[in-house]
């Protein structure tokens, strides 16, 4: 098992597919895009397979979410969802989206074994959508959104980041949005993750600022007084339910202590942390032609380094050298 020295097991692996976006929302990049990673530094699709098949079958990893970038633009895709199903133990598959395409992939997904989605929504204004996504793509979300739960992928979860003076009158809008669809949404507190160092904490739209715009307008109870285990979102129960709404209060409300994640990015470089400093490279190795057990070593020695929290709220706290959309959300 992927154990740290805080008593922490990792068992959800996310792995991003590719570091291209055919968006550029602000929190994530600026309005020109990034240099993207050269095409022979990524991972081939079979190279991919390879790492989460070990993981699966000796680290114990049960959970794969697919992110990006933008997933859905890498081109094998669906071939990779098929052979992850077909691994045993069989792990849950997931798959994070801006939803663009998802139109036409979400049956073909769906039918390789991918069984869960989120999708990321913003905004319900084509307006608004242009300024924060800074392309004219609302009409792709929303028909992706509906061509996932058409698809059987249910419940599709909506992710929703909001931002100061752009999208943040619009959290009661998007809830009802969701709740008409029986869609799940979940709003996240923007996190120091862009590539252009834009965030300043109190710009922030603040989990509690969330929760009182929603207390405005639905009646909210926490859902589960117990707490909210390894999962990040703090779930409330809407006008006494069942309809929940999440929120992810990453900066402010913390839940590193419970965190059971690790990360592959699309140049096979492993990370213990969204906000880690440092990267173990596999894809290296891999190419000499290490064996399991030595790549097993690697994983099992990056884990051990992972250290007790993000540190956003330390003084001496330093963005990741790797922007977002480079290691997947
Ligand atoms: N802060 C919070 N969430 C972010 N996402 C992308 N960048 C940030 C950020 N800086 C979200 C996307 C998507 C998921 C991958 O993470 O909106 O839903
Ligand atoms: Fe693309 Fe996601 Fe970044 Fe938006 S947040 S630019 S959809 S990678």
């Amino acid at each position: 098992m992927l154990t740290d020295s805080f008593g922490r097991i990792a068992t959800d692996l996310r792995v991003s597919v590719t570091d291209r976006c055919n968006l550029r929302c602000a929190y994530c990049m600026p309005a020109e895009g990034l240099d993207w990673l050269p095409k022979p530094e990524l991972l081939t699709d079979a190279e991919l397979v390879r790492l989460i098949e070990l993981a699966v079958t000796r680290l114990g990893i049960t959970e794969i979410r697919f992110t990006g970038g933008e997933p859905l633009l890498r081109r094998g895709l669906v071939g990779i969802v098929r052979a992850v199903a077909e691994l045993r133990p069989r792990p849950e598959i997931s798959l994070t989206t801006n939803g663009i395409g998802l139109d036409r992939l979400a049956g073909p997904l769906r039918a390789a074994g991918l069984d869960r989605i989120n999708v990321s929504l913003d905004t319900l204004s084509p307006a608004v959508f242009v300024q924060l996504a800074r392309r004219d793509r609302l009409a792709d979300v929303l028909a992706g959104l509906a061509a996932a739960a058409a698809a059987g992928l249910s419940p599709v979860k909506v992710n929703a980041v909001l931002m100061r003076g752009v999208n943040d009158q619009e959290a009661a809008g998007l809830l009802r949005f969701c709740l008409d669809r029986g869609y799940q949404l979940r709003f996240i507190e923007q996190m120091p993750l862009d590539a252009q160092h834009g965030w300043r904490r109190a710009e922030m739209v603040t989990a509690d600022e969330i929760l009182a715009a929603l207390t405005g307008q639905f009646e909210l109870t926490p859902d589960d007084p117990a707490g909210r285990g390894s999962a990040p979102a703090e779930s409330f129960l809407v006008n006494g339910g069942p309809e929940r709404v999440g929120i992810i209060g990453s900066v402010t409300r913390p839940f590193c202590g419970a965190c059971d994640r690790v990360r592959l990015t699309a140049d096979g470089q492993l990370r213990n942390c969204l906000f880690a400093r440092a990267e173990n490279d596999l894809r290296t190795p891999l190419r000499a032609g290490a064996g399991d057990a030595e790549l097993a070593e690697i994983w099992r020695r990056c884990l051990q380094a992972k250290l007790p929290g993000h540190g956003i709220n330390d003084p001496g706290f330093l963005q990741p050298a790797r922007p977002m959309s480079a290691i997947g959300g």
